[in-house]
């Protein structure tokens, strides 16, 4: 079984997804943290991003895991590396490359061949998995995003600073040769701004019948 939830940057949808899969009892896949361990390679190794053979040649070399629902990059698990702001500003621009988006994609298909899975990102309800049995589109204002990622006390931004980031990164996610955010004709919509994390996942369980 494959539930599927796509939407914006902070919208929730990771701690959401996480905690629809702890009540299923299956696996949690962040699709997002595939693109952000190849940035957070690309950086380190001082890739010029904006060269897109250069990106793919490197993305193509990794050794990419997903253990216990944790990033395994050439074998160290990496996963508590990956929310950076270096990494949010560059990880939209890497994924937006369609070869790349395809060493991802097969991956998250073979890693998950034989399990159920709980998986967000952004073109899992529209590419990844277009036949999943449930899809959501979780969405959320612009001031409810900034604010959450605010809250997480991981970003050295101001409000306003983070805001902006979030737009920008929301319209490269949108417009996207391929996997761009859209909302699959068959997904439920839920606008989570005024919305408690329970209340989102008691929405979804309803949904969903196992
Ligand atoms: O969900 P996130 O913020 O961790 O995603 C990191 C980046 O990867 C973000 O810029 C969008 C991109 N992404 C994508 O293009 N497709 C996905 N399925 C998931 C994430």
């Amino acid at each position: 079984m494959v539930v599927a939830i796509d939407g914006p940057a902070g919208a929730g949808k990771s701690t959401i997804a996480k905690e629809i899969a702890k009540r299923l009892n299956i696996t949690f896949l962040n699709s997002g943290s595939f693109y952000r361990a190849i940035t957070l390679s690309l950086l380190a190794s001082k890739v010029n991003l904006d060269d897109e053979k250069a990106v793919i040649d490197h993305a193509a070399a990794l050794d990419i895991d997903y253990v216990n629902s944790r990033l395994v990059l050439n074998g160290v698990d990496v996963e508590d590396k990956l929310h950076t702001d270096e990494i949010d500003a560059n990880a939209s621009k890497v994924s937006s490359y369609v070869e790349v988006r395809h060493i991802v994609n097969d991956k998250i298909r073979k890693i998950t061949k034989k399990i159920s899975i709980v998986c967000e990102g952004r073109d899992m309800t529209t590419v990844v998995f277009p036949n999943a049995e449930y899809k959501f589109y979780l969405d959320a204002s612009i001031e409810a995003q900034a604010m959450r990622r605010f809250k997480q006390g991981v970003s050295s931004m101001s409000l306003e600073e983070i805001k902006a980031a979030i737009k920008k990164r929301d319209e490269l996610d949108k417009n996207k040769a391929e996997g761009s955010l859209k909302i699959a004709s068959d997904a439920v919509y839920i606008d989570s701004s005024d919305l408690t994390i329970e209340q989102v996942c008691e929405i979804i369980l309803s949904k969903i019948h196992i």
